[in-house]
């Protein structure tokens, strides 16, 4: 595992772009394994300043929010467009984030580990982390393991991501996840930290023990992993 501390947010920002950036230089057709939230958002800017060629990148993202469709703005295609791909000559069509308003979510889940093989997995996975150690929407649990699954969002997830909502009744309560499975199978992880009140379970996750009640301890087993994070 790679760590690297940078001086403040912008600093990270640049450095993970930077990172993504190397990946689609070296290969032009590149699998991006995305996240929304917070912390992406500085990188995502940066990455729309370099004016690099996406045009054969496809992208593939971590979660969506059940009973959100693409055009509500609380939604994860939703923030991918206006946060990035809106912004950059991605093809629309190679870009994927699993649909939360389908009518059978077993089969979404199902065909969104189809298309991850049929992409031939995942090239560089970014990764947030949750306060309670989540990675994608995998919540502390007994077991790792799943592929991508419907999960209930912990109290805690529900509490934090209210802030885009405006009351923490309109969040929903389910989300669509890659499974941890599917996050340890890409060849790269970046795992992204941007806040000080989140530095206690990255410590946790990297030092401690690989559990999953701690989701994020499970990345000491990938043998490819960068953390970038910042303490302001
Ligand atoms: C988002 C995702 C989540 C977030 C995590 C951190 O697609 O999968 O795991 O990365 O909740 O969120 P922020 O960046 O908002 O603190």
């Amino acid at each position: 595992m790679k760590i690297i501390k940078t001086k403040n947010y912008q600093e990270l920002s640049k450095k993970v772009a930077e990172i993504i950036s190397e990946q689609i230089k070296v290969n032009p057709k590149s699998v991006l394994g995305l996240a929304t939230g917070s912390t992406p958002v500085g990188a995502y800017k940066e990455l729309i300043k370099s004016n690099l060629d996406f045009s054969e990148v496809r992208s593939i993202n971590l979660d969506e929010y059940v009973g959100l469709d693409g055009s509500n703005e609380q939604s994860y295609r939703y923030f991918m467009e206006k946060n990035l791909f809106e912004h950059i000559n991605i093809k629309k069509e190679n870009t994927y984030v699993p649909n939360g308003k389908g009518e059978n979510l077993q089969k979404e889940c199902e065909g969104y580990e189809e298309k991850l093989s049929e992409l031939g997995g995942v090239d560089l996975q970014l990764l947030g982390i949750g306060l309670n150690g989540h990675i994608g929407f995998n919540e502390p649990d007994k077991i790792f393991g799943k592929n991508t699954h419907v999960v209930d969002l912990d109290e805690s997830t529900l509490e934090a991501n209210a802030r885009f909502f405006d009351s923490i009744e309109e969040v929903p309560k389910q989300a669509i996840t890659m499974g941890i499975k599917s996050i340890m199978q890409a060849k790269k992880i970046l795992l992204v930290v941007n806040i000080p009140e989140k530095i206690k379970i990255l410590e946790k996750a990297i030092y401690g023990d690989i559990t999953p009640e701690v989701p994020a301890s499970v990345l000491q087993l990938h043998q490819d992993v960068i953390v970038v994070y910042c303490e302001e």
